[in-house]
């Protein structure tokens, strides 16, 4: 992106004028508000309650937005912003913009490329894509379509500790430049547009590729189909059951009719559902995790300062300042006003990104300007899946870029750095 003259948002702005001169519409909705709508036209009802929704009545989705709002940049003048650089580095690798792929679960509920589309859309910008524990598909995979392109691993810590070592292990393998341990998420929030529905991907084998992929994950259903004591007893039949069935069975390894005879595919999903995740984690876990790998340690979901203390003294690399994009807890602080707080604690021991309600380029330049040093988006990629697999992915990512450089150039700014506290006002 760096080594366009014009820089990405100029270059943007003449693809889609010249498309449009041809009687062309960008694909891709190029705000997030036309992203959103095209989008839920787009996907099923239990999708859309899935990536759509958050925790009970919304509200912090709404702090998160509000949080941007009360920062108003403050345009600076005659500058020469003729040449920019977006570019940043983050753990050793450059990457053309301080700008993340967020971790997804269950993308396959809105595009059966899912992962692997999102990974190649990532890797068609040169931007890191954070796989999620909560995969459609094995990190293998979605690796192989990164091609040079950085990534990073987030993992959910599990009840079995093999299983978290395997997983970082895999992870490192598949050449992972880093691994996000998410804390917010130990149990899933109260979320009611899924329970209305009454839906969890995961229960229909959706969304846990990692697993079903993995050999200790495996070695722990086989011993559950032994001890029969472990297998749920035979659930009622009916036709939401076998549609159940069939979803877990044409997702598990292996051939979907030997499958569907096999107790596995449904001992996988029940083993997941008991092990994904541990409440009782704490920070003597942490402590534990640089003895297990040799990667940079990132930790998912940090609000209040002392626990971003707390992370900086016990010397991990990195912190995503996140709210889970408002899916977790209901009425909780948006992630930007927790950033304000955090980034003065920190103050450059460690890496801060700002997740959660990023929606346009102005909010990377906000959130750059309070601290952070990168930000991640989440819902604007899995929208642009759903409209456009791969392309839309890379396209609804591609805006937020080019919407940034042009707010970098028009704020009077040329680089990352020079982007400070300085160019903000709150009102
Ligand atoms: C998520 N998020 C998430 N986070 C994580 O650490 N592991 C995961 O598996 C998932 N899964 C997931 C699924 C869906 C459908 C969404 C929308 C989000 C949270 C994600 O990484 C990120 O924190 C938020 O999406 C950021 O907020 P915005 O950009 O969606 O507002
Ligand atoms: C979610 C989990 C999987 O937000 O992170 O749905």
């Amino acid at each position: 992106m760096t080594d366009n003259a014009e820089g990405p948002g100029r270059a943007r702005q003449n693809v889609i004028y010249r498309d449009g001169v041809l009687g062309r519409n960008p694909k891709i909705p190029t705000d997030f508000a036309a992203l959103e709508r095209a989008a839920r036209k787009k996907v099923s009802p239990t999708a859309w309650a899935y990536v759509a929704g958050g925790a009970g009545a919304g509200s912090t989705m709404d702090a998160n937005r509000e949080g941007f709002d009360r920062w108003k940049i403050v345009p600076r003048v005659l500058r020469d912003v003729s040449s920019r650089n977006l570019s940043v580095e983050l753990f050793g690798r450059r990457i053309p913009a301080p700008i993340l792929f967020a971790p997804v679960g269950a993308a396959e509920l809105v595009h059966p490329d899912a992962d692997v589309a999102i990974a190649g859309a990532a890797a068609d910008l040169g931007l890191p894509y954070i796989f999620s524990n909560q995969g459609s598909a094995p990190m293998e995979a979605s690796a192989a379509a990164m091609g040079t392109a950085p990534h990073w691993f987030q993992l959910y810590w599990s009840k079995d500790e093999e299983l978290v070592d395997s997983l970082l292990q895999r992870a490192e393998k598949s050449g992972a430049d880093a691994i996000v341990v998410t804390l917010d998420t130990t149990m899933l929030g109260w979320r009611p547009m899924d329970l209305n529905l009454g839906s969890l991907p995961f229960a229909r084998g959706k969304g846990i590729a990692q697993y079903t992929s993995d050999p200790r994950f495996l070695e722990i259903v086989r011993d559950r189909i032994k001890n029969p004591a472990g297998v749920q007893a035979d659930v009622e039949v009916t036709l939401g059951a076998i549609r159940s069935l069939i979803s877990m069975s044409r997702r598990y390894p292996g051939k979907v009719l030997q499958n569907l005879r096999s107790p596995e595919p449904r001992a996988a999903v029940e083993t997941f559902l008991d092990i994904y995740s541990r409440p009782s984690l704490s920070w003597d876990d942490i402590a534990t995790l640089r003895q297990r790998t040799s990667l940079p340690i990132l930790l998912k979901g940090i609000l209040h300062p002392d626990d971003a203390r707390h992370a900086v003294d016990a010397g991990v690399d990195g912190i995503l300042v996140s709210n889970h994009g408002g899916r977790q807890v209901d009425g909780s602080i948006g992630a930007m006003d927790a950033l304000e707080t955090i980034a003065p604690v920190v103050e450059g021991r460690a890496t801060v990104i700002l997740d959660s309600g990023i929606r346009g380029g102005a909010d990377v330049f906000k959130a750059l300007a309070l601290g952070a040093d990168a930000v991640t988006v989440g819902r604007p990629h899995l929208y642009g899946l759903a409209l456009g697999g791969r392309a839309g992915a890379r396209d609804a990512v591609a805006n937020i870029v080019a919407e940034f450089d042009l707010t970098l150039g028009l704020s009077g700014l040329t680089s990352i750095s020079a982007i400070t506290r300085d160019a903000l006002t709150r009102i």
